[in-house]
């Protein structure tokens, strides 16, 4: 099991992990690096057994290192770790969720043959509600099982062929920005029928989650569990029709083919 964890990059997706990691790894020494030292400072206050570190010390010690900076980041992050991560005889591996870079891009930015886990996040991990898919390049069987298991409060932990993770990205990693205006939205209408705010807000993401946990536990088709909800001449066809006519699932089909698109141009070389 591993036991020297580093961060490097404690922002959004970095924090959340470290927060799962510290729950579920309580034993395991945590290091944070982070640009704005502050950020990592914060982060260790808040995390039994964390010290704020530093992205060569981490580089030179850590045994699984996540690599959570932005994919634009990744190639200086990278060439400022080479040396020391060319130094070492023991064994390590790299841990990658920038969207769109491929574990070979991450080898080649590191400058070595390296073992590499490359993971997509979604911020419901900060909730223990989340999906991570994952896969990887050089690490072996116990390895990937042992990084599963750190992730377990995430959510679903699923692998995934690296040729699917930009797609599993621009549905699941990009979905909940989504979900958020589906849910603005939502309240929105609510309230312009005359609803309180806050009720309409607590009433979108009920019936959100509701719906979502019904379409998964049931296995339904979701067309089927539409059609339930539609009686003849009823009122909720009516909304259906009025998504239909805004053109509601091809908008939302294009959004997720966006995303994927973009993700694929930030793993091409410029
Ligand atoms: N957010 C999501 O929903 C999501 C989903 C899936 C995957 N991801 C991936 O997760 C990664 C991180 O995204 P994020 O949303 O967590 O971004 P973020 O909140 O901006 O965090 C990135 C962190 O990296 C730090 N950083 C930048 N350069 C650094 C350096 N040279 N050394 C050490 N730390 C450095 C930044 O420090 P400062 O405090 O100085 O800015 C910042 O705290 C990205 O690759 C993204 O593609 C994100």
């Amino acid at each position: 099991m591993f036991q020297q964890i580093g961060f490097i990059g404690t922002g959004a997706m970095g924090g959340a992990v470290a927060r799962i990691i510290a729950r579920t790894a309580p034993d395991a020494a945590l290091y944070l690096a982070n640009r704005t030292e502050e950020k990592a400072a914060a982060l260790a206050r808040e995390l039994p057994g964390a010290v704020v570190s530093a992205n060569t010390v981490i580089a030179s010690a850590c045994d699984l290192i996540f690599l959570a900076v932005k994919p634009q980041m990744m190639s200086g992050v990278l060439s400022e770790l080479a040396p020391a991560l060319a130094q070492r005889r023991d064994r390590f591996v790299l841990v990658t969720m920038a969207a769109g870079l491929t574990m070979e891009t991450i080898r080649a930015m590191a400058g070595g043959e390296y073992p590499v886990i490359r993971m997509m996040p979604n911020t419901p991990i900060t909730v223990g509600a989340g999906a991570v898919q994952y896969c990887g390049l050089g690490a072996t069987d116990d390895e990937l099982a042992d990084f599963a298991a750190l992730l377990a409060g995430a959510g679903t932990v699923d692998p995934l062929p690296e040729h699917l993770i930009d797609a599993a990205s621009a549905l699941s990693g990009c979905g909940p920005a989504y979900v958020d205006l589906f849910l603005e939205a939502l309240a929105d209408g609510g309230v312009a029928c005359g609803l309180p705010r806050q009720k309409a807000m607590v009433y979108a993401s009920q019936m959100v989650e509701g719906a979502a946990k019904m379409a998964r536990l049931s296995g339904t088709h979701p067309g089927a569990l539409k059609d339930t909800v539609c009686s003849p001449g009823g009122s909720t066809i009516q909304g259906v029709r009025a998504l239909e006519k805004g053109a509601f699932r091809g908008t939302v089909m294009d959004a997720v083919i966006a995303a994927y698109e973009k993700n694929r141009e930030l793993g091409r070389p410029e």
